[in-house]
């Protein structure tokens, strides 16, 4: 019997991607090669991936306190790469990348933000 697959839909973007249930959302969605939410660590460790969940049945594996507080944990906030979906979920993307993705400008910078907000420099270009 073919394992079963949520349907994820990303509220800031109106972005959708399938995910296979007993795998994460970050990582259901980067096997897409999709880009609705932004990869970090990929180990519930930098709160890069952090979303709010909507609406929708999820588990979530451990997450850094640093990153999701229990109060916000028991509002619907969590990791993606910690998040597994157990139907259909809707979220909206919190994390420290939330603004670039909800008002994209012409022009807009995206691997600059994006290392930006790592804290990495972003590579120089010649
Ligand atoms: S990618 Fe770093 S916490 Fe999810």
């Amino acid at each position: 019997m073919p394992e079963a697959s949520f349907q994820i839909l990303i509220d800031n973007t109106g972005e959708r991607f399938g995910c296979a249930a007993g795998l994460d959302v970050l990582r259901g969605m980067e096997c897409l090669g999709r880009r609705g939410i932004p990869v970090g660590c990929r180990g519930g460790g930098c709160g890069v991936c952090k979303v709010r969940v909507l609406d929708g049945d999820y588990r979530t594996a451990k997450m850094s306190r640093a990153c999701v507080s229990e109060q916000e944990q028991a509002q619907g906030y969590a990791l993606a790469c910690r998040l597994y979906a157990d139907g259909d979920l809707r979220l909206q993307v919190v994390g420290k990348m939330a603004r670039a993705l909800g008002a994209p400008r012409p022009g807009f910078d995206f691997a600059g933000a994006l290392a930006a907000a790592s804290g990495r420099a972003e590579p120089e270009r010649r």
